[in-house]
């Protein structure tokens, strides 16, 4: 197995995606950066993520001839990982991991060079979160009522991520987009699109081979969209 061949375990870490910048050099593809806690975990733009004990935080290495689909394979390995322990979350484009309408995991890829740092983050045990946070955040054992063992859910998690990184390298994109539809809540939905300089609204109506979204304006033009945040209407 390449991913986790190499682990990085820390008890504490400022944040495991800037160590792995540090081994970008030495450190094997598929290595893995664990830890118990972070410090300074960061999410998408530059915000805090809260990272205290009880959470999966980890980063991969990788080196992938295209990095275009890592945020879809990683989504789809957080949901493969917890659905095979019984918990059900979906996929919101393009990297959060949502559970009962609340976020409870999210994928932070960045991209050096060639490698790229995947960061992963599960709230798995978290049983509180900061008032800020209440509202939209939500950890598996506070929806769930259950507490998953965190060395099972992260062995689960390596074996799904080599295997959906597996099938990408085996450009067997089709069966991957296949089950990103089957995990993703956006299908159908209308929705909000964030992006730096404008908003877009509109239905989405599927995943592109690259990993964009394909949502149709109210005016009936389908747009495609590579970048942003996105948020559902509410109805
Ligand atoms: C997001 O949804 O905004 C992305 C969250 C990514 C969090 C993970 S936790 C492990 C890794 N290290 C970090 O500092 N961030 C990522």
């Amino acid at each position: 197995m390449l991913i986790g061949s190499k682990l990085y375990y820390f008890d504490s870490l400022e944040s495991t995606n800037e160590y792995a910048k540090t081994l970008i050099k030495d450190a094997p593809e598929g290595a893995v950066i664990l830890v118990d806690q972070q410090t300074g975990g960061r999410g998408r733009f530059g915000k805090q993520w809260y990272s205290p004990e009880g959470g999966i935080w980890m980063s991969i290495i990788l080196r992938p001839p295209d990095p275009s689909l890592i945020t879809i394979i990683a989504g789809v390995a957080v949901c493969r990982a917890l659905h095979m322990n019984g918990v059900l979350p979906g996929i919101k484009w393009p990297n959060d991991i949502v559970l009962n309408g609340k976020k409870i995991g999210g994928t932070l890829t960045e991209i050096i060079d060639k490698t790229i740092i995947l960061g992963i983050g599960v709230n798995l045990n978290i049983r509180e979160f900061p008032d800020e946070l209440e509202a939209t955040a939500s950890s598996v054992f506070l929806e769930t009522k259950k507490h998953l063992e965190k060395k099972m859910v992260f062995d689960t998690l390596c074996k799904q991520l080599d295997d959906c990184y597996i099938m990408l390298k085996q450009n067997k994109i089709t069966d991957l987009l296949t089950e990103w539809r089957h995990y993703t809540i956006l299908l159908g939905q209308q929705v909000v699109i964030e992006m730096p300089d404008k908003e877009l609204s509109g239905k989405v109506l599927d995943i592109s081979r690259d990993g964009a979204l394909i949502v149709m304006r109210s005016d009936g033009k389908i747009m495609r969209v590579v970048a942003g945040v996105c948020h559902l209407r509410k109805k």
